[in-house]
């Protein structure tokens, strides 16, 4: 198993929105998370890259304990988000922002970097041709490929990608599911934020309805997209 949370809560402040998660992903699988606006996706998935402490529960990542690790050991154990909105340094170059992703790798030595930089702009050519470009002024899926990129720089072994179809085309969008599809093929697991709930139960092997900081419903892709229950929590009703 490589993610294992299991009764994890945590929240801003004294005030809890994640009561009692477990979840996992599986080495090399799939997985989604999925729930209607403010249901606590990003707070979990940024609990487990450490950006959210936890309060209770625990975050095993290849049998190793992370519930309390920093943030970027989590990312140099091979646990990489792609945040919300993309955070990108819009005034920086494409480049820039790719290189960004290799500050915190320390894993990496000086000349892997550049096989890293090869490798990532081999799956994202668009990206290429846009080296020098400042990013602030790439069309949005471009953006999240650059995100993504940036992410990829820092070798996941889980990478947890939160909402990034967002506001993106329909044509890009699967674009982007696709290029998951790849990662994962390569051996990446992948932990997925989504709104789209079609879409992502299509790529990915299982999932977990989260509502109101609550696993409402999980279980295989084909089960939840079956099911009414999965709608009704999703939709929060
Ligand atoms: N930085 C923060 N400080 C305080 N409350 C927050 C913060 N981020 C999110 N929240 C609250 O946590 C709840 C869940 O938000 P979030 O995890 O962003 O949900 P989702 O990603 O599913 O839309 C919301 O009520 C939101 O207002
Ligand atoms: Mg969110």
């Amino acid at each position: 198993m490589t993610l294992e949370v299991t009764n994890l809560s945590c929240g801003y402040d004294g005030q809890m929105i994640i009561h009692d998660v477990s979840l996992s992903v599986p080495d090399g699988g799939f997985a989604t998370i999925l729930g209607s606006n403010n249901a606590g996706k990003s707070t979990l998935i940024n609990c487990i890259s450490g950006i959210v402490p936890a309060s209770g529960g625990s975050i095993v990542f290849d049998g190793v304990d992370i519930t309390h690790m920093a943030p970027h050991r989590r990312v140099g154990l091979g646990v990489v988000q792609v945040p919300e909105g993309r955070q990108l340094f819009a005034g920086m170059t494409v480049m820039d922002n790719i290189l960004m992703g290799a500050v915190g790798v320390q894993r990496a030595k000086a000349q892997s970097s550049e096989a890293d930089i090869d490798r990532v702009l081999e799956i994202f050519p668009r990206l290429r041709d846009r080296r020098q470009q400042v990013a602030g002024s790439l069309s949005g899926g471009e953006q999240q490929m650059l995100a993504m990129a940036r992410g990829l720089m820092s070798r996941p072994r889980l990478l947890m990608l939160d909402e990034p179809s967002l506001g993106l085309a329909p044509l890009i969008v699967e674009s982007i599911f696709q290029t998951m599809s790849v990662l994962n093929d390569e051996g990446v697991s992948i932990l997925l934020v989504e709104q789209n709930l079609t879409l992502s139960l299509q790529y990915a092997a299982t999932g977990f309805v989260l509502d109101r900081g609550e696993v409402a419903v999980e279980g295989s892709s084909e089960a939840l997209q079956a099911s009414d229950e999965t709608r009704r929590a999703y939709l929060g009703i």
